[in-house]
């Protein structure tokens, strides 16, 4: 078991190891009292894993409601979180009460909304029982939902009282989810840490997955504790995440997040390189891991479309962003380009 402490607006744990979602009810008692809990999930995750993690807070003397809601992106919506916040009030929860999201990014996302908004804010635990979500989307407190202009568009900073990931959840996970979260491990690799990156690009990582997960957890916490409010280092999480998006969108969000941000790091080390902004070609040894883990490496959109969809993105032209470029094999930098340079970049697809 490995526990790492998050030092951001508000200090927890992170705790990541095999069998722990029983553990669940006695932490919770020892961080907020034999209150009441909301747990939320869907209706995918609610047949495997909703009755061990009610016997857990039940057995700890703490008591359950449950709002589970249909498995998918289109779930991440302003209709289920007002329903969710409903239900909230419905059951007459307090402030001294908590509500537990036990499932993927779209339900942790949301909970961590619904938690920031009802009674201007009660705890929540995250119980991410994706590898997505257990490496990135769970911790570092970015919650949302989607608007009809664009996902993750209305949301919140609001930190989780705990992260307890029981790696037996990533069992179940059928593998293009589980390949999803890989494109964000290699990701991280990429980004911060080169041996992180030589240890899971041959693909053989389920024997090392506490280890793995641990490590893209301590990145993450060392750059939310110094940029929480994404102003700066932490928007270093983006790399490959802008063609991603475009991806995305172009494929009527047939292709995958976790997809998309496969074949978006092999755009952005192919145009860096090109472009002359990056110091060493990182191209074909992303390929490589891409394909060792099964997810991507290139789709066969438009370019002017996929850059069309990443200015429309940004609603603007004229400015500048930031683009994320691989310097060397695990060191990225933040490089302010014109939006309009994103043409250039699509042409590398
Ligand atoms: N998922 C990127 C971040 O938390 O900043």
């Amino acid at each position: 078991m490995k526990i790492i402490n998050v030092d951001a607006s508000k200090k927890y744990d992170v705790i990541i190891g095999e069998g722990i979602l029983s553990t669940l009810g006695e932490k919770c008692v020892s961080l907020f009292g034999k209150g009441r809990a909301v747990i939320v999930t869907d209706s995918n995750v609610a047949p495997l894993w909703l009755d061990e993690a009610k016997k857990s807070l039940n057995d700890a003397g703490i008591e359950t409601v449950e709002f589970v809601f249909a498995a998918g992106e289109e779930s991440k919506s302003i209709e289920t979180l007002s329903e969710l916040i409903e239900f909230m009030a419905e059951n007459r929860l307090t402030r001294s009460d908590f509500a537990v999201a036990l499932g993927g990014g779209v339900t942790g996302d949301m909970v961590g909304l619904a938690s920031s908004l009802y009674l201007r804010g009660i705890e929540f635990v995250q119980v991410p029982t994706t590898l997505l979500a257990a490496v990135d989307s769970s911790v570092g407190g970015k919650t949302a939902v989607n608007l009809k202009a664009g996902k993750n568009l209305m949301g919140a900073f609001y930190q989780p009282a705990l992260v307890l990931c029981d790696t037996r959840t990533l069992g179940t996970l059928p593998e293009n989810i589980f390949a999803d979260g890989m494109a964000e491990v290699i990701k991280y690799g990429v980004i911060f840490d080169k041996d992180l990156f030589d240890k899971v690009s041959s693909g053989d990582v389920k024997n090392d997955i506490e280890d793995i997960i641990a490590r893209c957890v301590e990145l993450k916490r060392d750059v939310v504790a110094k940029d929480e409010f994404d102003k700066g280092d932490r928007q270093l999480l983006n790399f490959g995440h802008t063609m991603a998006h475009s991806i995305e969108k172009c494929s009527n969000f047939e292709i995958s997040h976790g997809s998309a941000v496969a074949i978006g790091m092999v755009i952005a080390a192919r145009a860096s390189h090109a472009l002359g902004w990056s110091d060493e070609d990182s191209t074909q040894a992303i390929i490589e891991a891409n394909k060792n883990n099964n997810l991507p490496v290139e789709c066969g959109f438009d370019p002017a479309d996929l850059a069309d969809v990443a200015l429309s993105d940004k609603k603007r032209t004229g400015g500048t962003i930031n683009f994320v470029v691989p310097k060397v094999m695990g060191e990225c930098v933040l490089k302010k380009i014109p939006v309009e340079d994103l043409y250039k970049v699509a042409e590398y697809r």
